[in-house]
């Protein structure tokens, strides 16, 4: 059964409604002009398929008058896997979360109060089937999702410039307990993420309140597959040919990366360090590797909650760290019933989560 919402407008009544594939398939078509960069509407939305093939739990969906049936805005979700705990507990528990992307708003009928009303719908609809919180990345002003309940989460970025001398003395990239991350081995690594994840959600725990509800998103295989299927397809679409090698990893220190060649960046998806000397090896693994592909950019974001020794290991090189004023993630909290909760902290808010 698709869940809808009916919502009504001042003049009209408007419904949130699961989109079936052939009403997907015209909305991307439809945003094509918005993100479709230098694809054509059918390599852009074969490309999004790719990505949803291998990522199980996506939906599209839209707002359309349920008196003409006119579709007016639509966007889609990623249902993911997610885990949280309370404040003081060391008990992990397990659970969904959703990731809204490609807000889109028929260019006529822009302004009229249908994105808010969308979000709105989607934000009940995703609480009323029981996910821990919803999250975006707004791309436009952040008050268009903070009237539709959606709060804004500080995210600290790094951007390297590779045609710029990399920012500290070079390292050594090459040694033989550095192994390269591919297709082959990458789930060894996702699996040290995991318990990485664990044991970060227990660190913020035994340093929270008890009404503080902690949640954090699992980096899947699945997501790491979404990430690099669609931008392999970008390059076969150029007839170039696709980097295989996604991160590095040595003793417990791991970088996982994406090669988006449409935005000319390397994106951090995963960066996990336990020393200084490791950091500078991994970071640097990426400025090479954004280099040999003629990437102008490595970019990085990541939560202070989870990764904040990076910010110390950046002091440490001439890196400056930006606040990112424009694509903020932002989220709403639905902490589960029972649960008695005044505050939150997300601890997952790195590029990867980015959908
Ligand atoms: C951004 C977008 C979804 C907004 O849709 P919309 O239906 O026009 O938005 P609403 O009418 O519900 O506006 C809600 C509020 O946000 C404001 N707002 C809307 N678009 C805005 C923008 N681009 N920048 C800043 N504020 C904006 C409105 O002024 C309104 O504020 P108000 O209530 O104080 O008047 C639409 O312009 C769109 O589809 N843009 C192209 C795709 C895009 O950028 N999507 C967002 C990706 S994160």
């Amino acid at each position: 059964m698709i869940p809808s919402t009916n919502i009504e407008s001042e003049t009209q009544p408007f419904v949130l409604v699961q989109s079936t594939a052939e009403e997907y398939r015209i909305n991307t078509f439809d945003n094509h002009l918005e993100w479709g960069g230098n694809l054509t509407q059918q390599q852009y939305y074969d490309k999004g398929m790719a990505g949803n093939d291998v990522h199980g739990g996506h939906r599209g969906w839209h707002l359309k008058s349920s008196t003409s049936g006119e579709i007016v805005a639509s966007c889609e979700t990623f249902t993911q896997d997610a885990m949280y705990c309370m404040g003081g507990s060391a008990e992990i528990k397990v659970g969904k979360c959703d990731s809204v992307a490609s807000v889109y708003v028929q260019p006529k009928y822009r302004g009229k109060g249908y994105a808010t009303m969308m979000m709105k719908a989607l934000n009940s609809v995703s609480r009323s089937q029981g996910t821990l919180y919803i999250d975006l990345y707004s791309d436009v002003d952040p008050k268009v999702y903070e009237k539709c309940g959606w709060n804004q989460i500080e995210t600290p970025t790094l951007k390297l410039d590779t045609t710029q001398e990399l920012g500290f003395t070079p390292v050594d990239t090459t040694g033989s307990n550095i192994t390269i991350i591919t297709n082959a081995n990458i789930q060894s690594v996702i699996d040290k993420d995991h318990n990485n994840c664990v044991a970060d959600l227990k660190k913020v725990a035994s340093e929270s309140d008890p009404s503080t509800y902690i949640f954090s998103t699992l980096f899947t295989l699945e997501k790491f597959f979404w990430f690099t299927i669609q931008h392999r397809l970008s390059y076969e679409f150029q007839n170039l040919e696709a980097p295989t090698e996604y991160g590095r990893f040595l003793n417990d220190s791991y970088i996982i990366w994406s090669h988006n060649c449409r935005d000319n960046q390397l994106e951090i998806l995963k960066f996990h360090s336990t020393n200084l000397d490791e950091f500078k090896i991994l970071l640097q693994s990426a400025y090479n590797e954004a280099k040999k592909h003629d990437l102008k950019t490595v970019y990085m974001w990541w939560s202070t909650n989870r990764i904040g020794h990076v910010v110390q290991f950046l002091e440490s090189t001439k890196y400056q760290i930006e606040i990112r004023k424009n694509s903020i993630p932002m989220v709403t909290a639905f902490p589960p019933s029972g649960i008695e909760s005044t505050n939150y902290k997300w601890i997952s808010c790195e590029k990867f989560q980015w959908v």
